[in-house]
């Protein structure tokens, strides 16, 4: 298969399955990651050039076990969604930002950048094939999983010089199924300056997980993260960027080398905006975050990411704590969010902001 993209000739190699799994999709059933589609993209990277482009059956991989991302860990992913337009159209919503977002981590973790077009065809090729796999209910979609590892047989700490990319995709619903329960966490930390906050490295992610469960043991669902330094100003929560509607204003802490640049994130600013929200993004504290719950004046707390989309606070803890959360109504900001990115990534609402793209 021979696309134009950017000017450029890619070459993609296809590689369809015989029998299709389609039958294991059954719409309302569906449980996040846990099935994938028929086919996935893979492409190599050695000597300085990516090739074999390859559209074919998902499957295992054949790698040595002395491949360096099993060692030193030098792996990177990408969370994005492919959504089904009432007349049948295959959407993506802002998908260049996480193109750019890949390439950033990538650089940060001394991994080659992916060229646009490489990444962009692949995954329309992949998408055209796979179209059926994306569930046409309202909150679902196909969540479509980038990554890049790498595949030097050898065991030296050192950059790999050969990687593998590869895209897959899974039907998904909602993330969580209600509102969650978060712990401020004051011991342990996500990210410290100069590290690797603001890339999407997996060893972010394991790092994260000891200090998740210890606080779902306690029964919460997540932590909100604090700066490594004083554990004074919230960060993230769980796997999301969170944001607070405190009065009439909507306050998130601004980007920064320890948190993560989100795709939702500053899609829900935007269209905050655009409802006439102030909107505030700076340095907040757990103390200003505790008064305006103590106050009154905290009206919402929400994480934003591809996979939630909006996840729901109902409860923080704070130095052992709980603090409730006002109940949502229909007018909550979360819930306006929420019906409005769903309409856009549908296509259903204008697409004012030129947000969505057409496989
Ligand atoms: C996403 O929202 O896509 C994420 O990266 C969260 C994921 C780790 C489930």
């Amino acid at each position: 298969m021979i696309s134009e993209v950017m000017n450029e000739t890619i070459n993609i190699n296809i590689n369809r399955v015989t029998n299709s799994r389609i039958n294991q999709l059954r719409e309302g059933e569906v449980i996040f990651g846990r099935l994938f589609s028929d086919h996935m993209f893979t492409a190599d990277y050695e000597n300085g050039v990516w090739s074999n482009l390859e559209v074919r059956p998902y499957g295992d991989l054949q790698l040595e076990p002395s491949c360096l991302v099993f060692h030193y860990g030098q792996a990177i992913f990408e969370g994005m969604k492919a959504y089904k337009s009432e007349n049948g159209e295959v959407l993506l919503f802002r998908p260049f930002k996480n193109i750019e977002r890949f390439n950033t981590s990538a650089k940060r973790m001394c991994m080659p950048e992916i060229p646009t077009d490489i990444f962009y065809e692949g995954l329309r090729e992949l998408l055209n094939l796979d179209k059926e796999w994306i569930p046409s209910e309202d909150g679902h979609s196909l969540y479509i999983r980038p990554f890049m590892i790498a595949t030097d047989e050898y065991l030296g700490v050192k950059p790999s010089e050969k990687y593998k990319f590869m895209i897959i995709t899974s039907p998904v619903g909602q993330y969580y199924g209600k509102p969650v329960k978060v712990k401020v966490e004051t011991k342990y930390s996500r990210a410290a300056s100069g590290g690797t906050g603001y890339a999407k490295a997996a060893g972010n992610y394991a790092g994260a997980l000891y200090p998740a469960k210890l606080a779902q043991e306690e029964g919460y669902d997540q932590l909100i993260w604090t700066d490594a330094k004083e554990h004074k100003y919230i960060e993230e929560s769980g796997t999301m960027n969170v944001m607070f509607v405190i009065g009439n204003k909507l306050i998130t802490p601004a980007v920064s080398e320890t948190t993560l640049d989100g795709v939702t994130r500053s899609s829900v600013l935007t269209l905050a905006k655009d409802f006439g929200y102030e909107v505030e993004e700076r340095a907040i504290s757990v103390n200003e975050v505790i008064e305006a719950i103590q106050i009154g004046t905290l009206k919402e707390a929400f994480g934003t990411g591809t996979a939630a989309t909006i996840a729901k606070i109902s409860l923080i803890n704070n130095e052992g704590i709980d603090y409730n959360l006002p109940e949502i109504n229909s007018d909550s900001l979360s819930n306006k969010l929420l019906s409005s990115l769903g309409d856009i990534r549908r296509g259903k609402a204008e697409d004012i902001h030129n947000w969505v793209s057409r496989i």
